[in-house]
């Protein structure tokens, strides 16, 4: 079955990412994802400020890391994690697998931390995946925060030729428009949607507590609702994460626009072999339903951004909601 897909100008051998993680840390696990039939690998996220930190820059613009737990906190990832050792990481998965490696960087501001991009370059890294989430909510205003997601993505396409891709929340005030607009940038992909910790609260004990790291294949419809609207509409490639534990979460967002899917939380919670599984009850789907490659599924349920399609979802709308008693 051939599930070759074409990703931020890569050629991947499926259409299966394994996402983001602490398990994209080690070589051992990279070269079991590798044959388990990954399409590639985004490796754990380095942060801005762990990049600042390491490079003696200055973190005085960091109002958290005025807090000395907060720089403990940042020394000690600098130990167990460096940026020296991410980039061994990346020079050693290079040599020993043939995946497309897609380093990761977990920013919130256009300090000088983009310089670091040229340094994951020369490493070898096939791709970089920018993690921004801006929570500056009282200084900015909505359209400040869109303006610096895109100052960060210019400055950090002047300092390195490799692909990009933004992985946003869905947080905005105007979703689409955003990601349409961050699609313009001359960005290769938009990573739709981050997960970020959410707290929960103990009502016996009134405390808040942390909830679930791990995703459920429920919440799916987030990514496949936006990605479905939008994907008509932007002409860069769209990975999809949140929610995908299955093969079939992963045909639903194909059938959205999607071009790939990142995965994370089954391989937690089924064991990073789980990857197998996936990609080939992917490859049975598909041979079952005789579709020969994921060409032919992509994008075929996504909405039309025309006149009529618009008229036609307002409609369905109304008649859902009129049938509840
Ligand atoms: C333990 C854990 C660590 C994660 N670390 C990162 C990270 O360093 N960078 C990042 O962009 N996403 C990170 N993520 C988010 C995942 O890449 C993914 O986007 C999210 O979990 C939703 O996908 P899922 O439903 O398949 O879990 C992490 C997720 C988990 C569960």
């Amino acid at each position: 079955m051939n599930l070759k897909t074409s990703y931020l100008g890569l050629e991947l051998e499926s259409p299966i990412v394994v996402g983001s993680s602490g398990l994209t840390l080690s070589l051992n696990n990279i070269k079991k994802f590798a044959g388990y039939g990954a399409g590639a690998i985004v490796l754990k996220s380095l942060f801005e400020e762990q990049i600042m930190f390491e490079t003696k820059n200055s973190l005085e613009s960091y109002d958290t890391y005025q807090h000395p737990e907060a720089l403990d906190y940042l020394k000690s990832i600098a130990r167990d994690q460096s940026i020296m050792n991410y980039l061994d990481l990346i020079q050693e998965a290079k040599k020993a697998v043939s995946v497309p490696i897609i380093a990761s960087i977990n920013c919130v501001s256009d300090n000088k931390w983009t310089e670091f991009a040229g340094d994951l370059e020369n490493a070898g890294a096939d791709a970089l995946e920018l993690n921004i989430f801006i929570t500056d909510f009282q200084k900015l205003n909505s359209s400040q925060i869109e303006d610096l997601y895109i100052k960060i993505i210019e400055d950090v396409k002047g300092n390195t030729g490799l692909p990009i891709a933004i992985k946003v929340s869905y947080f905005f005030t105007n979703l689409p428009r955003v990601l349409l607009k961050l699609g313009y940038t001359g960005v290769n992909g938009l990573v739709l949607f981050n997960r970020y910790y959410s707290p929960d609260i103990d009502i016996e004990n009134l405390k808040v507590t942390s909830g679930s790291y791990f995703s459920s294949p429920d919440e799916v419809i987030v990514p496949l609702r936006w990605i479905g609207m939008i994907a008509d509409s932007v002409s860069c490639d769209i990975s999809a994460t949140t929610g995908v534990h299955t093969a079939v979460e992963a045909i639903k967002l194909f059938m959205v626009g999607a071009t790939t899917v990142q995965i994370c939380s089954t391989l937690y919670k089924n064991g990073i072999d789980y990857l197998k599984n996936i990609v080939q009850d992917l490859a049975n789907w598909m041979k079952d339903h005789n579709y020969n490659s994921i060409d032919q599924i992509r994008g075929i349920l996504k909405s039309k951004s025309t006149e009529e399609q618009k008229l036609f979802s307002r409609t369905q709308y109304m008649r859902h909601y009129s049938k509840q008693e």
